[in-house]
């Protein structure tokens, strides 16, 4: 069985141009200017006339099937991935909860059992949640069972934030068993002190949140671990990156030689502090971790994509109904689940305030959804780009057409859309996951459980590099 794409316009992370696409076995096969084929062949054509074709996007920050802590996520693999499709995700890097007392390698096997429902590829980075020196002995483990990411807290004071010592030590194993220490930099014990400050003077409302995480508490945690992990000689991918203070200690750490890595997500782009003041509760919808920032912060973050400070944009997908869930918080800002849904949405949200109000170029687009996350994440060279012996994971996407971003319309199962009623420029047609159509005219088409396990490569500990290599 085979496909063509004809008449496309291809975008990857260096290059524009016009070309078909043949795809066999799941696989892209052949690009050239006009592949013809017989009548009598048995394939599918698909017409990309006036499209622009970039490779699926790979979100390589998901909380499906959470919880995290007390309470749970939304989305599982169905639903989750369901609403990944329809936004142009083709493959995610998720990650695990563990129990407390359960080992690395046992949280791993649950977890490849919640994500057989899965519609489009998967791996994890498994979170270490407390230290114990069975962690050390289990990363190279990890690394031979294709994990090649973990995640690691600065903040959750009492069952996840390390101490220094115990950053070191993971960085360090970590690096040196070809595993990619991200981390959530976040001073959680000043955070702590702050949060109580607050909730004595009564000052309970959602704002409360950002102002008791203020950008210091990020900036000095994210600086904190990127000295760790110089000292350790190991690599470290800083995840959502929300402000300008963080952001300045990746590219003085970059500067330095550090081989770190910045992620920022969506909602630090194109939303900011104002909405956590939302009448009736509302602001409780907009509650994550780094909370939302003053709105100047978004052209640094802009510009640290332009220059190749940050790496790659993820969605954080972690999703809580707002009644039920976000409303536990109604008296008190810090019961509020912290997490926001855009799984869904990220594709388009980067695309329309990126490209489209032309803060970023399409092939920036491409290396910060896409080529990016494959690279740092070991996906490389099978995922994040269309060129010959690439999984064909493409996007087809009009950029002529629109999309309302809402409630009443999105997959994820959530009560509610972070951008409701935004009208975002260019549309996806078709997404295709290893060749398979699993997204026609924006409708999810494909079935559950067809998603495969992705076995992530090993990094090399070429520490100083700019480049990612391959062991
Ligand atoms: O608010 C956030 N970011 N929720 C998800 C958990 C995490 O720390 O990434
Ligand atoms: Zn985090
Ligand atoms: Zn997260």
């Amino acid at each position: 069985m085979k496909t063509i794409i004809k008449n496309g316009t291809i975008i990857t992370a260096t290059d524009i141009y016009k070309a078909d696409i043949l795809i066999e076995k799941g696989v892209i096969k052949e690009i050239a200017d006009c592949i013809s084929f017989t009548s009598d062949e048995n394939v599918t054509i698909f017409d990309a006339g006036g499209q622009y074709i970039f490779p699926g996007g790979i979100d390589v920050h998901t909380h499906l099937d959470g919880p995290l802590r007390e309470s749970g996520n939304a989305d599982d693999f169905v639903s989750g991935t369901r609403a990944a499709a329809a936004g142009g995700i083709t493959s995610i890097v998720n990650f695990t909860n563990p129990k407390k007392g359960q080992t690395l390698i046992d949280n791993l096997q649950e977890w490849k059992q919640h994500a057989e429902s899965s519609l489009i590829d998967y791996g994890f980075h498994p979170i270490v949640c407390g230290y114990h020196d069975n962690v050390l002995e289990e990363l190279p483990q990890l690394a031979e069972q294709g994990i090649s990411s973990i995640k690691i807290f600065m903040t959750n004071k009492g069952d996840m934030a390390l101490n220094d010592q115990e950053l070191y030590r993971i960085l360090k194993k970590a690096g040196d068993s070809g595993i990619i220490t991200s981390v959530h930099a976040e001073n959680g014990y000043i955070i702590d002190e702050l949060i109580d400050e607050s909730l004595s003077k009564g000052d309970t409302d959602p704002i409360f949140h950002a102002y008791t995480r203020p950008t210091v508490t990020e900036a000095e945690a994210t600086n904190r671990v990127l000295a760790i992990a110089e000292t350790a000689n190991a690599p470290v991918y800083i995840v959502h990156i929300s402000c300008a203070d963080a952001l300045e200690q990746v590219i003085q750490a970059k500067k330095r030689g550090v081989q770190a890595f910045g992620e920022t997500c969506p909602h630090y782009l194109a939303l900011d502090e104002t909405y956590l003041r939302l009448p009736e509760f509302e602001g409780a919808k907009y509650v994550c971790s780094p909370p939302l920032r003053e709105k100047w912060n978004q052209e640094y973050l802009w510009k640290g994509i332009a220059d190749g400070s940050i790496s790659v944009v993820g969605s954080d997908h972690c999703p809580f109904q707002f009644d039920g869930q976000k409303t536990v918080g109604r008296n008190n800002f810090s019961k509020i689940p912290y997490g926001i849904p855009q799984i869904e949405d990220n594709f388009s949200i980067v695309y329309h305030y990126g490209v489209h109000e032309g803060r970023i170029s399409l092939q920036k687009f491409v290396e910060i959804m896409s080529t990016n996350p494959a690279k740092i994440f070991g996906l490389y060279p099978k995922k994040g780009s269309i060129a010959v012996g690439f999984d064909a994971d493409i996007v087809i996407f009009d950029p002529n057409g629109s999309k309302t971003l809402s409630a009443n319309s999105q997959y994820q199962n959530v009560d509610y859309n972070l951008y409701e009623g935004t009208v975002v420029q260019g549309k996806i047609t078709r997404v295709l996951s290893r060749g398979e159509e699993i997204v026609r005219d924006g409708k999810v088409i494909g079935e559950h459980g067809r998603g495969q396990f992705l076995f992530r490569k090993k990094q090399s500990t070429l520490k100083a590099e700019p480049e990612i290599t391959y062991i």
